[in-house]
């Protein structure tokens, strides 16, 4: 059975019936309710789905398994759509924590396997103690793209997404993988430089794992202004869109913008559940 923290409802509702098996609410009573008043068998696995966007939704995550856990099921398993607080991976200063391993450590507890949805950094699953395994939903990220793309371009705004971008342009079928370099000189502020690439007369479709404040993918956009390009798509799998992310990006020019639902926002327009499903399924 499959249940969901209030960051994933409609990420939960979309593995429930891909895979279907009942989506249920715990209740703090003990039972499990769904429609067809389903009961927790001693082997059955809860399946607890849960972004941790906010300190809230991750506190939300480890109550929603902890009461997964008092149906003393066959097995806990925690599917992390966006999971946070993983680029804080290592010490970038003295005196800070590293977070990732702090989140990892506190998930752990309650679960007896964890998947994520392209964590920023696959490197962060070595902090779950537990078996852990990424799940990619850049394959879904080729869905709404038109089937006439003139020369495509599939393009990272930095060397980390080119993977990404390569994984988007496989399920297209068709076009090429480029990616741009980026200096980060502040949590909002980036330099981008596109030396000796130039994509006049080509549809581009930008792809990064998350938009955070939109600083990226805004300058992204403002290099290939001064291009001859053709139509631009912006997309990325997490939509955290901070502050005025999407004013921002409004303001860069950008008109084609979506991303997956591991982060439910008004640009969610596709799904991750089937991968999330599949894996689940294995
Ligand atoms: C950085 O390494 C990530 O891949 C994204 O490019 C970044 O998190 C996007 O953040 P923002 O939207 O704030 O530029």
């Amino acid at each position: 059975m499959i249940t969901g923290t209030s960051t994933a409802q409609a990420i939960a509702t979309g593995v429930s019936d891909e895979l279907d098996e009942p989506l249920v609410d715990l209740e703090d009573d003990g039972t499990a309710v769904t429609g067809d008043g389903v009961t927790v068998e001693a082997d059955d696995r809860i399946v607890v789905i849960g972004s941790t966007t906010t300190a809230r939704a991750h506190l939300e995550l480890m109550e929603l398994q902890e009461r997964a856990n008092a149906f003393d099921p066959g097995e806990v398993v925690t599917v992390i759509p966006y999971l946070g607080y993983a680029r804080q991976d290592k010490l970038f200063e003295p005196g800070q924590a590293i977070s990732a391993r702090a989140v990892a450590r506190a998930i752990n507890a309650s679960t007896d396997r964890v998947y994520s949805v392209n964590p920023h950094n696959i490197s962060v699953l070595d902090y779950f103690d537990v078996p852990s395994a990424p799940i990619d939903a850049a394959p879904q990220l080729a869905e709404p793209l038109p089937e006439d793309l003139v020369d495509p371009v599939f393009l990272g705004p930095d060397e980390d997404a080119e993977w990404l971008a390569n994984s988007v342009r496989d399920t297209y079928g068709d076009g090429h993988v480029e990616n741009f370099d980026k200096i980060r000189h502040s949590a909002t502020e980036v330099e981008m430089t596109a030396e000796g690439k130039d994509f006049s007369g080509s549809d581009v479709v930008l792809v990064d794992d998350m938009i955070a404040t939109g600083g990226t993918m805004s300058e992204a956009v403002n290099i290939l202004d001064n291009q001859d390009t053709g139509r631009v798509y912006v997309t990325c799998i997490h939509p955290l869109l901070v502050e005025n992310a999407l004013s921002r990006l409004h303001r860069a020019g950008v008109q084609s913008l979506y991303a997956t639902d591991t982060i439910d926002r008004s640009i969610s327009q596709v799904s991750a559940a089937e991968p999330i499903a599949d894996a689940l399924a294995e």
